[in-house]
């Protein structure tokens, strides 16, 4: 029996660390980033409803699934599942849900630490004044400027792989405790400042009509995709993360009402982040869908009209940095935790080895903006955009649906009770209903339909 046991990695100190580690892992570039974007270009309100269903339908109950399995197995995902599959005497080969989650891990921070080095980048090209009264035109050249240039992408990208290596390497309670009771709280306050300093700006009307006026005409199947690999990405499901932190998690701790603060607070996260972020865009008359420069066109334009803009754009770029920071530690664990179990290796080695091959990987995104803008893979997609596709749009959709499957049909119904203290009954019918059926027939659908095009094209269907 598993509750009860610690893990050897460490543990949360309490049931509030958990959930500020899994808000942080949660919380980072989808939100701040993707989610502000992906709401400009689908439709606004509408979108924020359909993306909070799948927030409630899919998200919630396979996180719920996620940080069971990982407290019932206390380990790194794949040793977990070895667990797992044995006394649930499935098939071997449902640990390649640990394996999968491994590997993605890798593909989403090789790219993450270079989108998150462009962020760090621009806390110092803010604070100098670059955007103060600065035209559309000089936004866009600085930022075209500086990703032609590899070897300063490649310097920003390096200082925030060493970042996070540096505090992957101390351990769960040395590094990932002390990061995360730092950084977490200073990311809420930033947000709040920015929320304020949004709310005056003369926008803000505009901005939560923007967020908020249900606008269903633009809504399209596609829509359902878009909103449901979002709210994969942004919870960090599907490729053991949560997995590996629930591994952590005092026997105390109740699974089910901690899981629905975390996907709350994440949802909260972004949808200030949207209200922060459309009222500057609007009180500038600039456009809302701006694709995925927004955050490193649009905004810096937006703040460089507004009084103390340069301090205020400065303090945008440290939130979204903060953010991406405690995003990245929660990818390497779930690899780091396995190397660790499998060849009782130090820490900071295994640290500092994934470290390298991730930044080796990044490489490949470095250049897709650059000296390989001219290289593409499966479907015409660049390196960035292959590495980030078959992560998200199928890794974490597959894992998310093996690991629903196998926690609702496979794991024994002991483990269900203990783990989430549910006796049969209403409530332990309901998450069947939901994590059983609902949570992987959505995920299916997506995953049909978000592969369907790419099998076509490949096989000229
Ligand atoms: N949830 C993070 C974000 O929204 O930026 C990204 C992420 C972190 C995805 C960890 C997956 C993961 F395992």
């Amino acid at each position: 029996m598993a509750l009860g046991s610690d893990s050897r990695h460490g543990m949360w100190s309490s049931r509030w660390l958990f959930v500020l580690a899994a808000a942080g892992s949660a919380v980072g570039l989808g939100n701040i980033w993707k989610f502000p974007y992906i709401t400009g270009e689908n439709g606004g309100g509408a979108f924020v409803i359909i993306y909070l269903v799948c927030v409630a339908l899919v998200g919630i109950p396979i996180m719920i699934s996620e940080v069971m399995m990982g407290r019932e197995g206390r380990s790194s995902p794949i040793n977990t599942m070895r667990k797992l599959t044995d006394m649930a005497k499935a098939h071997r080969a449902w640990t390649f849900i640990g394996w999968m989650g491994v590997i993605a891990g890798f593909m989403i921070l090789s790219y993450y630490a270079v989108i998150a080095g462009w962020a760090l980048s621009y806390i110092w090209t803010t604070a100098v004044g670059t955007f103060e009264n600065a035209t559309a035109e000089v936004a866009t050249t600085t930022f075209n400027e500086f990703l032609s240039s590899p070897l300063e992408v490649v310097g920003w990208q390096t200082l925030f792989m060493i970042l996070t290596i540096w505090i992957v390497g101390h351990g769960v309670s040395a590094g990932l405790e002390r990061a995360i009771r730092l950084f977490m709280p200073l990311l809420f306050l930033l947000l709040i400042v920015l929320l304020v300093y949004a709310f005056n700006s003369g926008g803000f009307d505009q901005g939560v009509a923007f967020m908020f006026d249900l606008k269903f005409d633009q809504v399209t199947p596609e829509t359902w995709l878009i909103a449901m690999g979002q709210a994969f990405f942004t919870l960090s499901l599907g490729m053991g993360t949560m997995m590996a932190y629930g591994a952590y998690v005092p026997e105390s701790a109740n699974i089910g009402s901690t899981v629905v603060i975390i996907a709350v607070l994440d949802t909260f996260v972004a949808i200030c982040a949207g209200l922060a972020i459309f009222p500057i865009v609007f009180a500038n008359g600039l456009e809302a869908a701006q694709g995925p420069g927004l955050m490193f066109v649009t905004i810096p334009l937006a703040f460089g009209q507004l009084p103390l803009g340069a301090i205020f754009g400065t303090v945008f770029f440290i939130l979204v940095s903060f953010a991406a920071i405690t995003s990245a530690i929660s990818l390497t664990e779930p690899a780091l935790a396995y190397l660790v179990e499998e060849y009782n290796a130090k820490r900071k080695r295994v640290a500092i080895s994934l470290g390298v091959i991730c930044w080796l990987l990044g490489l490949g995104t470095v250049f897709s903006f650059n000296i390989w803008s001219d290289v593409t893979f499966v479907g015409g997609l660049d390196f960035f955009e292959t590495v980030d596709y078959i992560s998200q749009n199928i890794m974490l959709p597959l894992g998310g649906l093996l690991i629903g499957l196998f926690a609702v049909w496979l794991l024994p119904r002991k483990v269900l009770s203990e783990q989430l203290g549910m006796p049969d009954g209403p409530v332990s019918w309901l998450w069947k209903l939901v994590g059983g059926i609902i949570a992987p027939l959505g995920v299916a659908a997506v995953f049909a339909y978000t592969i369907w095009p790419m099998l076509a094209s490949l096989f000229n269907l």
